[in-house]
């Protein structure tokens, strides 16, 4: 059968730029400034960006391109017992949106409530009681949370409808959710700017707290948002770059998708804290003592912000739009991602019914995270997926490509396709940077979790993180050893048949 591709090199750009922009640049990337000193940790994530993330972002594309097939198909060409990589990427970007469609079901909770903006009293209490109704610790789980639930199967049906016919549907969709969000933060941008204290939320966001780059934590999140932002290490980017001509250029989409993306978390940027100087302005805070609120900005202290706005309801309806909208795409290539590699291994399934199938499956699963206690769940396996699955893969695949395979071979191939050259420092930075600075981080990390318990959660919910990490690592050692294991028998089984021969 015919592979399917993309309408045009646009739309392959504006699908990549659909799944790398998400909540992980909104919501994600703020409060992670806000948390680590404002100004000083764009430093790092630019050092992060340019060293690992663009780097990594021209491998996937490559990689994908080349060999015309998914992650899994695509690491087995690079070397034959190397396929369980894509399997180990999928399994965690798999882990990863089940928790994900459930922070936009949040947004679409909080987007059918703007028209009243409920919250305006006691943003906290609205967002911990009101709607998570969580309980006081992991320990107690709550049951089921049914009006999250319904929303996630909502959120669930949406994602269904944006991949069922593939790359051509998908194709469809990005044309209005991409472009949109961003148009919607211009909107919400513009309310900001005409705000009195937007300044000082921006000298907040722009002056560095260098004292804070002595910390290995800031540089561990800086990294791990590169891979969460840039969609690296998901197996996303190879099974969309699959569906372009192996002739297309690869360099230039590369940059185009990186900037374009950091771009709009550094504009995010100013939207979000713009705002938060205007509510410290007028509730006589500090904008660090807001921005510091970790994972519930977007929930709690940005919709007490837009509820001190004048018109607060249509301000609310547009930033929870903003979020569902920015959500969708990078779910969804998920699913496409999971999808494609699939069916390049087998036939048995329609591309629709094995769609359907990751939707219902993510939703079933994703159902934990909408118990009473869903929020302490999120926070756990967000922390472990993504700082360790996400960098083990970029550890693995720079390993593969640039050791196993060869680095010099793929930048050959980048650049007979390409437009825009690349030098012999991207060999380098897949050989050696990435895996040293990736491992660095990683075994500091480590130490770091048996130092302290991650926010001091009770060892029984840990044990649910490391099984996140360990199991599709497993997965991926099994899968290594068994396919050598039958490469070595495939080998002595042929020689003594063509030995004769050359004889
Ligand atoms: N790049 C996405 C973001 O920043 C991360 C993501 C991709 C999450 C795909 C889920 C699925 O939000």
């Amino acid at each position: 059968m015919e592979r399917a591709r993309w309408a045009s090199r646009t739309v392959f750009v504006l699908a990549a730029v659909g799944s790398a922009v998400g909540l992980g640049n909104v919501w994600r990337f703020p409060y992670l400034a806000g948390k680590y000193g404002g100004g000083v940790f764009l430093v790092p994530y630019l050092l992060a960006l340019f060293v690992v993330g663009v780097p990594v972002l021209m491998m996937e594309f490559a990689i994908g391109q080349k060999m015309q097939q998914g992650a899994i198909g695509s690491f087995t060409k690079l070397h034959p017992s190397w396929g369980g990589l894509g399997v180990l990427a999928l399994l965690s970007s798999f882990i990863i949106v089940c928790y994900y469609a459930v922070v936009m079901a949040w947004s679409l909770i909080y987007f059918w409530a703007s028209f009243g903006v409920p919250w305006a009293q006691d943003p906290q209490d609205y967002f911990f009681t009101h709607v998570l109704q969580i309980t006081e610790s992991v320990d107690t789980i709550g049951g089921i949370n049914w009006p999250i639930c319904l929303s996630l199967l909502i959120v669930w049906v949406l994602i269904y409808f944006c991949v069922w016919r593939g790359v051509r549907s998908v194709g469809k969709v990005v044309w209005l959710t991409v472009p949109m969000p961003v148009f919607l933060l211009v909107i919400l941008l513009i309310r900001a700017i005409t705000l009195p204290g937007f300044l000082d939320g921006w000298a907040f966001y722009l002056t560095p707290v260098w004292s804070a780059l002595l910390d290995a934590e800031v540089w561990i999140a800086a990294f791990s948002q590169i891979f969460f932002t840039l969609t690296l290490g998901f197996g996303v980017m190879v099974a969309y770059a699959s569906h372009k001509e192996s002739r297309d250029d690869v360099a230039k989409d590369t940059w185009v998708t990186a900037l374009i993306n950091s771009g709009i978390s550094l504009f995010a940027g100013f939207v979000v804290f713009g705002i938060l100087g205007y509510m410290a302005t007028s509730t006589h805070t500090q904008v660090a003592e807001l921005a510091a609120s970790g994972p519930g900005l977007a929930f709690v202290v940005f919709p007490e912000a837009l509820s001190l706005m004048p018109v607060p309801w249509f301000f609310s309806a547009v930033f929870f739009l903003t979020l569902l909208l920015l959500g969708i795409d990078s779910a969804f290539s998920v699913v496409e991602a999971v999808t494609i590699t699939i069916l390049d291994t087998t036939q048995r399934w329609t591309s629709n019914t094995l769609s359907l199938l990751i939707c219902g499956s993510a939703c079933l699963a994703g159902v934990i995270f909408t118990t009473r206690a869903g929020l302490y769940f999120l926070d756990i396996v967000d922390h472990f997926v993504t700082n360790y699955n996400l960098i083990i893969v970029g550890i693995l695949q720079a390993i593969l490509a640039g050791w196993l395979y060869g680095a010099e071979k793929l930048r050959r191939y980048i650049n007979e396709v390409s437009d825009w050259r690349v030098g012999r420092w991207w060999n380098r930075a897949i050989q050696w940077s990435v895996p040293v600075v990736l491992a660095t981080l990683l075994v500091n990390q480590f130490w770091n979790e048996l130092q302290e318990p991650y926010e001091g959660y009770p060892a029984w919910a840990l044990m649910i993180g490391w099984g996140m990490v360990l199991l599709p690592c497993l997965v991926f050692f099994t899968l290594l050893c068994t396919s050598r294991g039958r490469i070595r028998a495939r080998g002595e089984d042929a020689s003594p048949r063509t030995s004769p021969g050359r004889r």
